[in-house]
């Protein structure tokens, strides 16, 4: 076994992941591979809450391990894999299941919101899925979950079912702590740039996404939303729109507020978006070379799966006969 802290930390598979998930999440996860064990996994199964295409949730599961691999993150150096192809993330949510009461996923703020959103279809997986997410977490031992804002309701519960689990049995699993990286932007949407830059805006204008082409990434931060005093200067609460496109040319080009406050002074929001918009079409280039590259050899794509999934299970198999055993189950002769 090695020293190193374990990461673990999973994206649901609906289609091409945002520049928000990229500058926000996966490019910190890249940086974060020499120093932790980590393991990256592509949440199939949570992505059933919601009444998916199946010939669309198998393009998207592949091609988001396509997306993880060309944000830079290292097949030989990470655990890469699909939740689904380790039965015992289903297991252990059952078994986790009987640990969690209904007050506590009740007062999920994501559970509250997905079902005032999606009335039709208020399934039982919906309200449990927190809990397959903390399976997903305590099956690997992991010291450390990389959240955004909007999971950490859900760490803090992985966190409460562990401790009240080993309360019981004794220490069967490892207390996740939340990991907030020190660098990693918040993006915010184009068009309203005081909530989330999110994919599943219905404005396509308000979000980029990584395998966006160049023209239709130069058009939407044209259009972006700005204010009307025309001055590139960093001021969150006054002018979102313009210091969420000084985060993201930061992020992209490494300048700092001062540097792009003095490279764009005297000029027009015109020049600045377009800067902007060139400089993200830059840093998307290399991404979207490798991603089409990747979904071109499929056969290295399934066997990168293969063997993540083999690791996994060895993994979590190794957690879950524990709690078998300890809670009582007979081990299968
Ligand atoms: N629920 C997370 C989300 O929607 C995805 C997820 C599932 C996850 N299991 C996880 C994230 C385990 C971190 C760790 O973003």
């Amino acid at each position: 076994m090695s020293e190193r802290k374990r990461i673990f930390s999973g994206m649901q598979p609906t289609g091409a992941l945002t520049l928000g998930n990229y500058l926000g999440a996966l490019k910190n996860w890249a940086q974060l591979q020499d120093e932790y064990d980590s393991i990256f996994c592509v949440v199939d199964l949570h992505a059933l809450t919601i009444r998916r295409e199946p010939a669309r949730l198998r393009a998207d599961s592949l091609s988001l391990l396509a997306q993880y691999i060309a944000c830079g993150i290292d097949p030989e150096k990470n655990i890469l894999f699909l939740q689904s192809h380790v039965s015992a993330h289903a297991e252990l949510s059952w078994i986790l299941n009987c640990y969690t009461y209904m007050g506590e996923l009740g007062r999920m703020t994501q559970f509250k919101e997905k079902s005032a959103r999606h009335q039709d279809n208020i399934n039982a997986g919906l309200f449990t899925y927190p809990v397959l997410m903390a399976a997903d977490i305590l099956l690997y031992q992991t010291d450390l979950v990389p959240v955004g804002g909007d999971q950490k309701q859900h760490l803090e519960l992985a966190r409460d079912i562990a401790e009240r689990f080993n309360g019981i049995y004794g220490d069967v699993f490892k207390v996740p702590e939340p990991y907030i990286p020190k660098v990693g932007a918040r993006i915010m949407s184009l068009q309203e740039p005081t909530s989330k830059m999110s994919k599943s805006d219905e404005n396509e204008n308000a979000y980029i996404t990584l395998l966006d082409p160049p023209d239709a990434v130069i058009r939407k931060f044209k259009r972006a939303v700005t204010d009307s005093e025309a001055s590139v200067r960093f001021d969150q609460e006054n002018k979102p729109g313009i210091s969420n496109l000084m985060t993201i040319y930061s992020s992209v080009t490494g300048k700092t507020y001062d540097e792009i406050e003095r490279e764009f002074e005297g000029k027009g929001y015109g020049d600045f978006k377009l800067a902007v918009g060139e400089a993200v079409v830059e840093a998307l280039k290399p991404v979207q070379g490798r991603y089409n590259e990747l979904m071109s050899s499929r056969d290295y794509l399934t066997e990168i799966a293969r063997k993540g999934a083999e690791t996994a299970e060895y993994l979590a198999n190794k957690t879950l006969r524990k709690v078998y055993k300890k809670i009582g189950l007979v081990p299968r002769p």
